[in-house]
């Protein structure tokens, strides 16, 4: 049995849909703050926090759990600045208690909801995994921390781990079961959608002098299913005894918010005011993942990479999404 944490969030609901598709057997635990009970639509759900150490003992005692993937975890960035013990508590502390569970319990292996936010602003492009990180907020920083303290699990306990640095997650389940519904919402794919669909009376763009072509912030958009995808390939090689390492998840391709405006209008067919606005604090101007690791030791390719499928997809969930 799997152990997905945060498994009722967006990205791992996904997740939890692909292992259950692959025949795998899931338990979610999720203390339902941001995760949707709607959403756990396959496998057992436990509901819990990370925080309880007695209810994460009990529920490693209850169940078969073979392996961890976890999701649960603080992502707002600009929150995380204004509350850094609040990120530092759920996303370090807590991953803590995680792992001393499973050090408990001889869980060994380990698949990890990490972000592309561990590098900060790079020198270069496309980001490969042995750039140096140096996050620039808070919430990079707790991603960052909880990859190095992996990295030590694994010398001195035998912790087997793979780290997975999404670029921008986006788009919906395909066949429209699941998709993004976080609250507040501060994701430009979801955001420009509730635009189009009349929900917002308008989008704004953070900032229109960046060094890019045309003065927008350049993004590597990545669908969930594809990153689902990967996901099931890192356990897997991680089963097959697999080194433990850290992978970006990107498409190698950068969109700039103007693109995905653009993009959006197209898909929609509808037409919504949008606004230039100042540039949000701490925003790099380009990020674009180089994804040849991944490709090299999962054999992953991108399926979903379009961004006209991205948005096709998450207009899709916008308009009959269920919660
Ligand atoms: N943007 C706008 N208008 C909006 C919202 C966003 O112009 O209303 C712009 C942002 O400035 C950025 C781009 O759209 O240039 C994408 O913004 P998102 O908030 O959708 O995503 P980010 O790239 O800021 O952040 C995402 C995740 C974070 C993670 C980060 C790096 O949301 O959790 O990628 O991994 F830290």
């Amino acid at each position: 049995m799997i152990l997905v944490t945060g498994g009722a969030g967006y990205i791992g609901s996904h997740v939890n849909k692909q292992l259950h598709l692959q025949g795998y057997e899931t338990l979610i635990y999720d203390n339902l703050i941001y995760g949707h009970r709607e959403s756990v639509k396959w496998g057992m759900l436990e509901i819990g926090d990370l925080a309880d150490e007695k209810r994460l003992e009990e529920v490693f005692t209850k169940y078969p759990i073979d392996a961890v993937m976890h999701f649960a975890a603080f992502a707002y960035v600009g929150e995380s600045v204004r509350e850094p013990a609040k990120y530092y508590k759920n996303n370090i502390c807590n991953t803590i208690h995680l792992l001393e569970a499973m050090r408990r319990h001889h869980v060994n292996i380990l698949v990890f909801s990490s972000s592309c936010a561990t590098y900060g602003e790079p020198e270069q492009l496309p980001i490969t995994e042995d750039m140096p990180q140096h996050p620039i907020n808070p919430y990079g920083r707790t991603k960052w921390m909880a990859e190095q303290m992996f990295e030590d699990y694994k010398n001195a306990y035998g912790l087997q781990y793979c780290c997975l640095r999404y670029f921008n997650a986006a788009g919906a389940d395909p066949d429209g079961e699941i998709g993004e519904s976080h609250l507040p919402e501060t994701h430009l794919i979801p955001l420009v959608l509730e635009a189009a669909a009349g929900i917002r009376d308008h989008v704004s763009i953070f900032g229109t002098d960046y060094p890019t072509q045309d003065g927008t912030c350049i993004r590597d958009y990545i669908h969930v299913t594809d990153l689902a995808d990967a996901h099931i390939r890192a356990l897997e090689y991680l089963k097959s005894g697999g080194q433990s390492l850290c992978l970006n998840l990107g498409n190698e391709k950068g969109c700039s918010v103007a693109q995905v405006i653009d993009t959006v209008k197209q898909v929609t067919g509808r037409e919504f005011t949008v606004r230039k606005a100042a540039a949000r604090p701490g925003d790099p101007p380009a990020l674009v993942g180089s994804a040849k690791k991944a490709q090299e030791v999962l054999g992953w390719k991108p399926e979903h990479g379009d961004l006209r499928m991205i948005v096709e997809h998450a207009w899709r969930w916008q308009q009959e999404k269920t919660f």
